[in-house]
């Protein structure tokens, strides 16, 4: 699948100078971070994320149209997030307007559209610490590049010595699909869509948080050749996801119409949820 390269500047991406002041987690007002994350890394263990998968991949919540889930979103602040606090359909929609911009396929705009739509499992009372934030593979040892580490500490799992091994549970080149990850958005939506788009949408949704594998380069003992055939696909999205944060999003009124064939020739009228 080609896509196109961009030579013009995307007016809904920061500049690359300005954008080590996204993901800092130094300033002062990001306690609020720090908290999210220390209870998230305690709590995501290997048995709480099979638990969860069994809750919630059941889907047995309630069917709505995509359009109401995206309605949603707009009320959720996401409290991992140390950027622009900007209702979740802006950032959707100045994702996806960004991917459009550099001419990519209709597939990949819509995956920037709906890659946080899992977060509605806030809706359904799931907690933010369980539903976004960076994810990491649970059953194996926590890499001290995930952010944060140093909470892994008062994990249960962390004194396990059959998780304390860099594949743990799972053999060697097993491929991350054969893996369980931290409980959260991402997963949740994979499953969800995993028979609606092309694989490498599916490893964008599925992988995302997942920035110890797709920005540091850990955990490549348990990846398979599909995951490093579509490693570059994760990472192309990222700046997407992470960069369009801009506080002047463009009009949801005005691109309606566009997303919601997107939605049509791609996703079921209506989400079992
Ligand atoms: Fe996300
Ligand atoms: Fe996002």
């Amino acid at each position: 699948m080609n896509t196109a390269t961009a030579t013009e500047p995307n007016q809904w991406l920061a500049e690359e100078d300005e954008r080590t002041a996204f993901r800092d987690y130094s300033t002062p007002e990001i306690e609020r971070v720090r908290q999210f994350y220390r209870t998230n890394h305690i709590h995501q263990t290997y048995d709480f994320v099979l638990q969860k998968k069994k809750q919630w991949l059941a889907f047995n919540q309630r069917t709505m149209t995509p359009w109401a889930a995206l309605d949603y979103l707009n009320t959720l602040v996401d409290e991992s997030d140390p950027d622009i606090n900007l209702p979740q359909i802006s950032h959707l929609l100045q994702t996806a307007e960004a991917i459009r911009a550099d001419g990519h396929p209709d597939w990949f705009v819509l995956t920037g559209f709906i890659h946080d739509l899992g977060k509605v499992l806030c809706l359904f009372g799931e907690p933010q610490w369980s539903v976004v934030g960076d994810t990491f593979p649970v059953g194996c040892r926590h890499s001290d590049k995930i952010v944060f580490p140093e909470f892994f500490a008062l994990n249960p799992d962390h004194s396990n010595p059959q998780y304390d091994t860099p594949c743990g549970v799972y053999t060697a080149g097993c491929g991350l699909g054969n893996i369980h990850m931290s409980w959260g958005h991402d997963e949740y939506l994979y499953h969800l869509l995993k028979d609606c788009l092309p694989e490498p949408a599916l490893y964008m949704i599925r992988y995302h948080s997942f920035y110890a594998w797709h920005r540091e380069g850990q955990y490549t003992q348990l990846t398979d050749a599909t995951d490093r055939a579509n490693l570059h696909w994760v990472q192309k999205f990222n700046p997407y996801d992470l960069y369009s944060k801009n506080p002047n999003p463009p009009v949801l009124s005005e691109l309606k119409p566009y997303y919601e064939d997107l939605m049509a020739k791609y996703l079921p009228a209506e989400l079992q949820l």
